[in-house]
């Protein structure tokens, strides 16, 4: 049996450049199995050190020139991952050639054909499969690319910043030249070439310069690139005015390519997007699809400054531009649809996903200390979390605060490759704060805890709070500064109560635009309010103030009277979420006692005025009637140390939905039908409100036998994807024929579309019936299967392993044996997709013990394959730990 071990690497080995690149010139003579690749960079040594090794996998050398001389083998010496050689000279230039094939690259990093065109993917560490090169981000370089290539099949030939040369070649061959005027590293390399059609806008900046903006699709797209381009001119308008950010090429171009890893890649005026997060029409996009690209369009555009301008000294400090970008992308949506709803959305994200990483094998502070696999670190903690914590200071600042931050950021350190510490410098020297102590949030993993009590003293008419911060259930971390937004309201009028502060205090606690600030630093700590009237109802961490967990022993009288009126929006969601997750609990329990299930009063009451209340928006009507998310529950599960039996859980639902429906039948059905709408599709905050508010409707009424034949005519009507699509999400629990009728029409009217017929895929893929397991494994067999086609392979086995309870948690075992061996094969192909594909085995701790050995058994079996890649050995090695 052979292990393999590979290498981790560690932040506190971080060493400067002993080299300097000036400039790269890059030659690209396109060949679908023979590309070759020629670069000339000029060199300067900055340290002692002579010796230059530079990164390169997967190449192969075609020949080395120093300084005009060619090298023999003797000069150099080369290894599967990197090439070395001396250099004693000040300055000189090196001319390297390399043979790559981009037809055979299925990994998707580096140089590779999708649907018949090139493209590039370098983040991470993917320019070193092209050419040999000091591929890290600190290495800042000025790019020149020409590209060369048969004129009949790239009709575009593209490279990042502005196209200087083109013409004509013989033998049927043309060339482009691109120039960078932007200094960069190597992963905001692009290249993009084939027969790509085009569609174009523009924007005028706010000092007066006309920006092209270029849109790259396939030729039966051209009709779904409205959305997009849109999107993008908003994004550069909001990002002028938020920030004063202003875009600084004359074109602005956006490739969307089939065969993608992740969502989109933020290359210097040459973004290539997975398809998915581009193209959208009505009928072919739903609401959640047309958000997608809206936010992640301004995601890569924001990139150009928070990312590309300014960019990261070491993949450790990933978060300085994808926490900060996130952030700026969440505040974006919020200011284009609603910023309560967003909120809410984020936070549910967040507990959903960021939480169970935070607390199982693969938990990383938001700047990792260490890793095998760069790849495996793009994730929900630095991502999200990142973002978390970037709100944080804005949060404690204030948004001009926040803003006057980022101002000194730009102001130090554009064009330079920094860490997460100069971003806290800034924050902190253009606000005069010592804001050192948010170092504890970076280097720390795990999600903190915050629990609360109060005591009120009617006598003195004084209200306690005191504050307790834990992390992983202990008190040794390092404390955290931890803003809390709350309120006192008054149980008797809906009111925030008045109080007052001793001097002492007003310098921990201060208004907000929401409520109180509150600034805990320690592990303990406590807060008294004076002259407070009544002992009030605790409104706590407004706005989802701080990434934690709250521990407040809430009363549910309290939480009701909260969930059916505190003006904070995330407060009156949340303690609604606290009812039924309550409930939820109590059930799960009582199933495993074998005893009868209930709806409790006070979540229902709660609902009720939920459902009743006509001034609410349409938007959180929906969310408050929506029981949490079976992975919230699992978390809080976890949290109270109990073992997750799946088969309780799904009974607990099954009961939870079928009984909300049958009690509140009416006004589910009243509100269902005045939803309804003629009007054609608009994506706007109020018809995405009323969409998401109907369907939520349709979700409970199809628990409901006489109301059934709402989904069929719902679905019948085809008017937009969204409806469409939630009606069919609403037949998913029944094994009828209707249902297997309407998934064959959809297959038939939609199956020239790959990104509709994704949905078909996820649509089964997660199916809760009981053929689940059987349903999936024919799915992989389908014609239409791919392993090659990310988008595809996540469809499939993604959803399988997050999304379908009944089938991978199969009690047998099959399910976890099913996306094992599924791993296996896809780790062949693409180790970065399998990686993710792999990561709901990392959760097996939390299951009941015959499950956990059954999921461990497929992790083990794994590991002894003895053949696994870097990226799916880190995680499965990390989980067995
Ligand atoms: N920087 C990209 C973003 O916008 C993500 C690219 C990650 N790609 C990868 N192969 N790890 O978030
Ligand atoms: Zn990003």
């Amino acid at each position: 049996m052979s292990i393999q071990q590979p290498k981790e690497i560690f932040l506190k080995d971080y060493r400067p450049l002993d080299f300097e690149i000036e400039s790269v010139d890059l030659t690209f003579e396109l060949d679908p199995s023979e590309t070759l690749v020629t670069n000339r960079m000029k060199f300067v040594r900055k340290t002692d050190q002579s010796q230059l090794k530079l990164d390169g996998e997967h190449l192969v050398l075609v020949s080395i020139e120093k300084d005009g001389k060619i090298l023999d083998q003797e000069d150099f010496y080369l290894t599967e991952t990197d090439l070395t050689l001396n250099c004693p000279e000040q300055q000189f230039e090196l001319v390297v050639k390399t043979r790559i094939n981009p037809e055979a690259n299925t990994r998707l990093e580096g140089l590779y054909r999708s649907s018949g065109n090139y493209c590039t993917q370098c983040e991470a560490e993917g320019f070193r499969t092209i050419t040999y090169y000091l591929d890290r981000p600190d290495c800042l370089s000025y790019f020149t690319t020409k590209i060369i290539g048969d004129e009949c099949e790239n009709k575009v030939l593209l490279s990042n910043g502005n196209l200087i040369e083109f013409g004509e070649l013989e033998g049927g061959k043309h060339f482009a030249v691109w120039e960078d005027p932007h200094k960069k590293p190597c992963y905001l390399f692009a290249l993009v070439a084939g027969n790509l059609e085009v569609v174009e806008g523009h924007f005028e900046t706010k000092d007066s310069r006309r920006v092209d903006l270029r849109l790259y699709v396939q030729e039966n797209n051209l009709d779904k690139c409205d959305h997009a381009m849109a999107s993008l001119k908003k994004s550069m308008k909001w990002d002028e005015e938020r920030f004063g950010l202003i875009y600084d090429l004359d074109v602005y171009m956006v490739v969307a390519v089939d065969d993608f890893n992740m969502g989109a890649m933020e290359n210097k005026g040459l973004n290539v997007f997975n398809s998915k997060f581009v193209l959208a029409k009505p009928e072919t996009a739903t609401d959640v699809d047309f958000e997608g690209i809206e936010s992640v369009i301004a995601h890569e555009y924001f990139h150009n400054w928070t990312g590309n301008r300014v960019t990261c000294r070491d993949w450790f400090q990933l978060t300085l531009k994808e926490g900060l970008t996130i952030f700026r992308d969440q505040e974006f949506t919020s200011d284009m649809l609603s910023p309560a709803v967003k909120r809410i959305e984020d936070v549910k994200r967040l507990r959903s996903f960021q939480f169970p990483e935070d607390a199982g094998p693969m938990s990383h502070p938001i700047q990792p200390q260490s890793y095998i696999e760069m790849n495996n670190f793009y994730t929900m903690t630095v991502y999200e979390k990142g973002a978390e914590v970037v709100r944080l200071y804005q949060t404690l600042l204030g948004r001009d605060g926040f803003r006057k931050g980022m101002d000194l950021y730009f102001d130090r350190f554009d064009g330079q490759a920094v860490t997460v510490e100069d971003f806290r410098n800034a924050m902190a020297d253009a606000n005069q704060r010592d804001l050192s102590q948010m170092h504890h949030w970076y280097i720390q993993p795990g999600t903190p805890k915050v629990t609360v009590t109060k005591q009120y003293d009617a006598g003195n008419k004084t209200l306690s709070l005191s504050f307790k911060q834990t992390l992983n259930g202990k008190q040794e971390h390092l404390p955290l500064l931890i803003p809390v937004v709350f309120d006192v309201l008054s149980p008797s009028n809906e009111a925030a109560l008045s109080f007052s502060l001793s001097e002492v205090d007003q310098s921990r606690c201060s208004r907000a635009d929401n409520g109180w600030l509150f600034e805990l630093t320690k592990h303990d700590e406590s807060l008294v309010l004076q002259g407070v009237e009544e002992e009030g109802y605790l409104s706590l961490f407004r706005g989802f103030s701080a990434p934690i967990l709250l521990d407040y022993a809430c009363t549910q009288d309290e939480l009701v009277a909260l969930a059916s009126y505190d003006s904070d929006s995330f407060v009156r969601w949340e303690s609604i979420q606290t009812l039924a997750l309550m409930n939820l609990i109590e059930n799960v329990q009582a199933v495993e006692d074998n005893r009868e299930m209930v709806l409790s009063e006070y979540y229902a009451k709660a609902l009720e005025s939920n459902l009743a209340d006509t001034s609410l928006d349409l938007a959180l009507k929906s969310l408050a009637i929506t029981l949490p998310d079976e992975s919230y529950l699992q978390e809080a599960l976890s949290d109270k140390g109990m073992l997750i039996n799946t088969d309780s859980i799904l009974a607990v639902y099954g009961y939870m939905k079928q009984t909300i429906a049958e009690k509140f039948e009416s006004s589910l059905l009243a509100i269902y039908q005045q939803m309804q709408s003629s009007e054609a599709y608009r994506y706007d905050k109020d018809a995405i409100a009323h969409r998401m508010l109907k369907n939520r409707c349709l979700n409970y009424l199809s628990k409901l036998p006489a109301q059934q034949d709402w989904m069929q005519t719902q679905f019948d009507q085809q008017s937009n994807m969204t409806d469409v699509f939630a009606a069919l999400e609403a037949m998913k629990p029944y094994d009828s024929v209707w249902k297997k009728a309407n998934l064959a029409d959809f297959y038939h009217k939609w199956n020239h579309d790959d990104l509709v017929l994704d949905k078909w895929f996820a649509l089964q893929a997660s199916d809760q019936s009981d053929s689940a397991l059987d349903l999936v494994k024919s799915l992989v067999e389908h014609a239409d299967f791919h392993y090659t086609n990310p988008n595809r392979a996540r469809s499939v086995l993604g959803v399988f392993g997050r999304m379908n309870m009944k089938g991978f948690h199969h009690a047998s075992g099959e399910g976890y044996a099913f996306l094992a061996s599924e791993v296996l094969k896809l780790d062949k192909i693409n180790p970065q997709v399998a990686a993710r594909i792999v990561s709901p085995f990392t959760q097996w701790k939390r299951y009941d013990v015959a499950r956990q050995e059954k999921m461990k058994s497929q992790l083990t079996k794994l590991i002894e394959s003895g053949s696994l890649s870097k990226d799916v050995y880190e995680i499965v090695s990390k989980s067995l730990k």
